[in-house]
């Protein structure tokens, strides 16, 4: 007997980034892995300590719906002096990972067929999500720089659009947006009264100081971070939202019914180590920024990395991505972030000498 399953379910499309993974699971070792999103970094001691003792003190229970006031209260003060933002923490919810921040913001945001402006390329879950709540998703075309630009967006934009999504440092492209590109954005979207998502996962990791948060100047924005990428937790579960409080409110009524709470104990542990110093893993991303610029170059189609963990690469010829999996490196084909597939992601939050290898075979190719 088959059941049928929703029409809502099959909008969304089978992860590419998880097929390469299915590829390299069982043969661990045998492959370069330049197609993943975390760091190879050990969790920070300190923060592991105080999850033990947060399980061993009782943190084990359900936890409110919106989050642990203890970390909420940090994270509003990390908003306020790092990012300038207007942050109150009633306005913030704890969700599970960014991922979670995605779904509840999205669904508490959108209906059937409103419009929505994404940037191409993009990490893939926001189309999928999209398509997945019957969103029209309209696209902000970025190549070859991958920048927002103004212009397009001006085209792009009407009374329609319900919500504009951006993320920097981005995943997949390495680009950080500038205050000036920021505050364009901000300009074109208040116009409409039109909120901006903006996706901040990667705050930490730019190379360039460039990272500006939208939310300091544009009130009108929901702000997602989390602690995956920064503190090598992903599979932990933990990221938060700031947002104006209508929508925050409605987020936690849906998160009272899906998710219910963040992970306890990883809220009640971050509270103490949320401005835990991970400089020397930052600086090490960005050793491999440089590394990969430097050995690329030359035979590649590529921009000088800024942030995140990412190069995006023009594939040089045909069947190149195929040829470097025979070859055992493992990158995600461009078409796991964008209409075109014309490029190829590679991930460099590996070791430097396992990058270099990697980087040796593509070049040979
Ligand atoms: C841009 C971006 N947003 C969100 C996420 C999801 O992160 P989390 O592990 O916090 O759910 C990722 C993960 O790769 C990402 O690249």
């Amino acid at each position: 007997m088959s059941i049928k399953t929703s029409k809502r379910a099959d909008k969304i499309s089978k992860s590419p980034i998880r097929a390469v993974f299915d590829l390299a699971a069982g043969n661990k070792g045998e492959y370069i892995n330049l197609a993943i999103g975390q760091p190879h970094f050990d969790v920070p001691s300190m923060l592991k300590t105080s999850t033990i003792r947060a399980i061993e003190e009782g943190s084990n229970s359900y936890e409110q719906s919106i989050g642990n006031i203890g970390l909420r209260k940090k994270i509003a003060e990390k908003l306020k002096n790092k990012n300038f933002i207007n942050a109150d923490y009633n306005n913030i919810i704890i969700t599970s990972g960014v991922s979670g921040g995605i779904f509840l913001a999205l669904s508490s945001i959108i209906d059937e067929n409103d419009e929505v402006i994404i940037s191409d390329p993009l990490f893939g879950m926001y189309k999928q999500i999209l398509n997945f709540l019957g969103a029209k998703i309209i696209i902000h075309n970025t190549y070859p720089e991958f920048r927002l630009k103004a212009e397009k967006l001006k085209k792009l934009i009407s009374k329609k659009t319900k919500l504009i999504i951006i993320n920097s440092p981005n995943n997949p492209t390495g680009m950080v947006y500038d205050k000036n590109e920021l505050c364009k954005l901000a300009e074109i979207a208040d116009k409409f009264n039109t909120p901006v998502l903006s996706d901040e996962i990667y705050e930490k990791f730019d190379y360039k100081n460039k990272f500006f948060s939208i939310g300091s100047i544009y009130e009108n924005t929901i702000t997602l971070n989390g602690f995956s990428k920064s503190h090598s937790i992903t599979g932990w579960r933990l990221g938060y939202a700031h947002a104006p409080a209508e929508i925050i409110e409605a987020m936690v009524k849906i998160q009272q019914y899906t998710f219910v709470c963040a992970p306890s104990l990883a809220q009640k542990a971050m509270i103490n180590n949320i401005n835990i110093n991970l400089s020397r893993n930052i600086a090490q991303y960005k050793k491999n920024s440089q590394l990969v610029f430097k050995e690329m170059r030359n035979n590649f189609d590529l921009i000088e990395g800024e942030g995140a963990f990412y190069a995006f690469i023009k594939i040089p010829n045909k069947n190149f991505i195929k040829k470097a999996i025979e070859k055992k490196v493992l990158i995600v084909p461009g078409s796991a972030f964008s209409v075109r597939n014309t490029h190829f992601r590679l991930s460099f939050a590996a070791k430097t000498e396992d990058l270099k290898k990697g980087l040796d075979i593509l070049n040979s190719l």
